[in-house]
């Protein structure tokens, strides 16, 4: 028998995790723990506040601190909107093209999903709002859910797109999951401030993609007025965790880190659609995520992953049958990136030699 082994370790560009770990400080936070911080329930609840995390993010965006909620996770928060609003046949109205988990806590309430269409144009997907406000008004969905940037798409929705929608669908929980946020435009800054003046929107954000502390667990959310059932259903009384939010509050602080990162990225991103644009039959969809989309040329996924496996770079292929042909690329940092860019190279100029021989 014979079995290989490698002598490295693979480079996972699989996940949308940060490759670039998260601002230093949260290390020193780590080091410098104390016993307090792991031995003692917060008192902030006492205080009439959730955490000193939320009481932040009141601070930065001017926002009520009762309308700023924390979960472990975007994961979390979901779930506990879905739980909470949605009940049986009820809909939930999601991107076409989205990530499985939304479907996945639809069924944990035996509730219905209905995908609106998303188009690709030559190189950006696109949210269609004529097309979804109409979807809205017949089938009046309980939850319609958009991600900004979408994943797998990396597509957002801008100020004014959020703004037509909200006028334009005002009986629904209107939901916008900005696990990517900050990878481009930081004028999406001020998206949850729309949540004081529309009450059916929610906001939902991540510690774990820009900040890279996936590891600590934590999400939080802008929600308007009609949320006041979540509010209370969310409610943590002997509070959350406390290190998790100091380490999360050392990443707040650290704007020019996380400034320089989202540079940087955009720089790598740049990299693979230039690369990318010379693979005939690829389209390499522009995003603003940290992640690109690439069609491939119809053949190739399966051999791709095959030959991938030897330099153990793990990127993500899909099972979904419409995206067979498509994967999806985490942004590593740029030395990551130029392994990955070498081996796609070799892969396709063995993959045109091979065509050619045979022609
Ligand atoms: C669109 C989207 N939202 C949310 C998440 C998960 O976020 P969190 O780590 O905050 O649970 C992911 C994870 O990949 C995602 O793709």
């Amino acid at each position: 028998m014979h079995t290989e082994h490698k002598n490295h370790a693979n480079i996972y560009l699989d996940r949308n995790e940060s490759q670039f770990g998260p601002a230093p400080e949260c290390f020193t936070i780590l080091r410098r723990a104390t016993k307090n911080e792991l031995s003692n329930y917060s008192r902030d609840f006492a205080r009439g506040v959730k955490s000193v995390l939320s009481e932040t993010l009141a601070r930065e965006y001017d926002i009520p601190e009762t309308n700023i909620l924390l979960s472990y996770g975007i994961e979390d928060m979901l779930k506990e909107i879905v739980h909470c609003y949605l009940a049986k046949d009820e809909i939930i109205m999601i991107p076409q093209h989205s990530w499985w988990y939304y479907k996945s806590v639809a069924s944990e309430v035996s509730g219905k999903v209905v995908e609106y269409p998303m188009h690709a144009n030559k190189d950006r997907y696109t949210y269609d709002l004529s097309e979804i406000v109409s979807l809205v008004r017949s089938v009046k969905p309980r939850l319609l859910l958009f991600a900004s940037p979408n994943n797998p798409t990396g597509n957002s929705l801008s100020m004014d797109d959020v703004k037509l929608l909200v006028n334009e669908c005002t009986d629904t929980m209107f939901i916008i999951d900005e696990a990517y946020f900050g990878f481009t435009d930081i004028s999406h800054n001020i998206m949850p401030q729309l949540t004081l003046h529309y009450p059916q929107l929610a906001v939902l954000r991540t510690f774990s993609k820009l900040y890279a502390l996936a590891g600590i667990r934590i999400g939080y959310a802008f929600v308007g007025k009609n949320y006041q059932k979540l509010i209370t259903f969310s409610a943590r009384y002997l509070g959350y965790n406390v290190l998790s939010e100091q380490l999360a509050l050392a990443a707040l602080r650290d704007k020019k880190y996380y400034q320089s990162l989202a540079a940087t990225m955009a720089t790598e991103r740049e990299r693979y659609y230039q690369f990318f644009r010379t693979v005939e039959g690829c389209t390499a969809y522009r995003t603003d995520a940290n992640f690109v989309l690439v069609k491939l040329p119809h053949e190739n996924s399966d051999s791709l992953k095959k030959y991938l496996t030897e330099p153990g770079l793990v990127i993500k292929f899909f099972a979904e049958k419409e995206f067979s042909d498509h994967v999806r690329i985490t942004i590593g940092t740029p030395e990551q990136n130029s392994l990955l860019l070498n081996e796609m190279k070799k892969y396709f100029a063995r993959k045109s030699a091979l065509v050619s021989n045979q022609g």
